[in-house]
């Protein structure tokens, strides 16, 4: 048995309950799933279960059969190479390439679709970067229902893109940022009879928090560690969080990580909060940065990640873009593992910081690598290796001309 309440991030208010209800009806603000359950999954338990993150099906909402392509449990890959090339003592890399289509917004869609479908809707929408409009177009085709994703025109990588066409959603471009795409979205959306799906709707974040049960689950419940994600609108680190206070709740586990999060220099509003000591961000009008999955300047989540670093003893910290090209490049390299821009970035903070001294060395690192390489194959991120002529190699290798 569950039972489900819906509070305010900010006032603590609990709302009526409303599978529709994205903000708190006394003060505005956005809104926290909390899940009372009577019975909770153990390591046994888990034996043998499904091998998605519905296994951990006590803390996820299963209104009814979810909508489900086997997203999750994904791989955590140890990668001792790139360990060295950093200089820290131990790194897991968590492959969410792996999901259906390829980035971890399959988590948070998987839920939302079932959420929406409970609710009745028969239509979704979303403002996106690229990889939510991918998601929720395939998992709408899944079950039957309308997708409508707004882009900001002419700024998403061309893989998610095609995919949002592939898998039949109506796409509508928006002159500007990802921030005004969503601005319009939760303008209108009441009035397009549309159920919104981005990560101010609280029942995503549900289905994103399993990240955080896996990484218990597949490192034998050792949680004394850093967990490093990449931070747009700031919802998937402040989900992950979720999940790990809730193993610590139902008295899974004693110890907790530290989150850190990592943006682009170029919109980077809640690392310079951080950097500054700031109490709220100054927002970034007009983002730039080449990880166009965190092209982000009002991350709308700001208030939730404020809490997931300063909870957890984490911060939320800034890398260049040759940084983050550099890292997809160490990445791809030493290890055959590789993402696109923005899941590199917390692999570019860990050699900025360890190098700075910002980050001990010392200790464990698991990086979130949020989405699939070839999700954005632009050539000018492997322009350190261009295709030669045949003859031109074997001169080189022989010696001979
Ligand atoms: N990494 C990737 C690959 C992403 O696509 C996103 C967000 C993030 C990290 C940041 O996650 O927003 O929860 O802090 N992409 C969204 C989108 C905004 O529309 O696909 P966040």
């Amino acid at each position: 048995m569950k039972r489900y309440e819906l509070r305010c991030i900010a006032c603590g208010h609990v709302s009526p309950f409303s599978l529709r209800r994205i903000f708190c009806e006394r003060c505005g603000d956005l809104l926290e799933v909390r899940v009372e359950a009577s019975e909770v999954f153990n390591r046994e338990k888990l034996l043998g279960r499904v091998n998605s993150m519905w296994r951990y099906v006590e803390l996820l909402p299963d209104f009814r059969r979810p909508v489900t392509m086997g997203e999750g449990m994904t791989r955590l890959v140890r990668c001792e190479r790139l360990a060295d090339a950093l200089g820290v003592r131990e790194l897991y890399v968590k492959l969410e390439g792996m999901n259906p289509t390829g980035s971890f917004k399959d988590r948070g869609i998987s839920v939302g679709v079932t959420v929406a479908l409970e609710a009745g809707a028969r239509r979704v929408i979303c403002a996106s970067t690229g990889n939510t409009s991918a998601s929720l177009a395939a998992y709408a085709a899944r079950a039957g229902i309308e997708c409508v994703v707004l882009i900001p025109k002419g700024r998403i990588a061309s893989g998610k893109l095609f995919q949002a066409r592939l898998f039949g959603a109506t796409i509508c471009e928006v002159s500007g940022s990802f921030d005004d795409a969503l601005r319009i979205v939760l303008g209108r959306a009441e009035e397009m009879g549309a159920y919104v799906l981005n990560s101010v709707n609280p029942w995503r974040l549900e289905g994103q928090k399993t990240t955080a049960f896996e990484i218990w689950e597949q490192l034998d419940g050792s949680l004394g560690i850093n967990v490093v994600v990449p931070v747009g609108n700031a919802g998937n680190i402040s989900a992950i969080w979720k999940g790990f206070e809730e193993l610590r709740d139902y008295g899974l586990t004693d110890e907790v990580p530290r989150m850190i999060g990592v943006q682009s220099s170029g919109a980077a509003p809640l690392a310079r909060m951080f950097a500054k000591g700031a109490d709220s961000p100054e927002w970034v009008e007009s983002p730039q940065t080449v990880a166009s999955a965190i092209r982000i300047g009002r991350p709308i989540n700001w208030k939730r990640a404020v809490r997931t670093v300063r909870s957890s003893g984490g911060s939320i910290y800034s890398v260049d873009d040759h940084e983050i090209l550099e890292a997809m490049r160490l990445m791809a390299t030493t290890e055959g593992i590789a993402a696109e821009p923005a899941g590199a970035a917390p692999i570019a903070l860990l050699k900025s910081g360890v190098e700075s001294g910002l980050l001990p060395r010392d200790e464990t690192y698991v990086c979130i690598a949020t989405g699939h390489h070839l999700k954005d194959p632009d050539p000018a991120h492997v322009s350190w290796n261009v295709p030669v002529p045949f003859e031109q190699y074997l001169e080189r290798v022989t010696g001979r001309s």
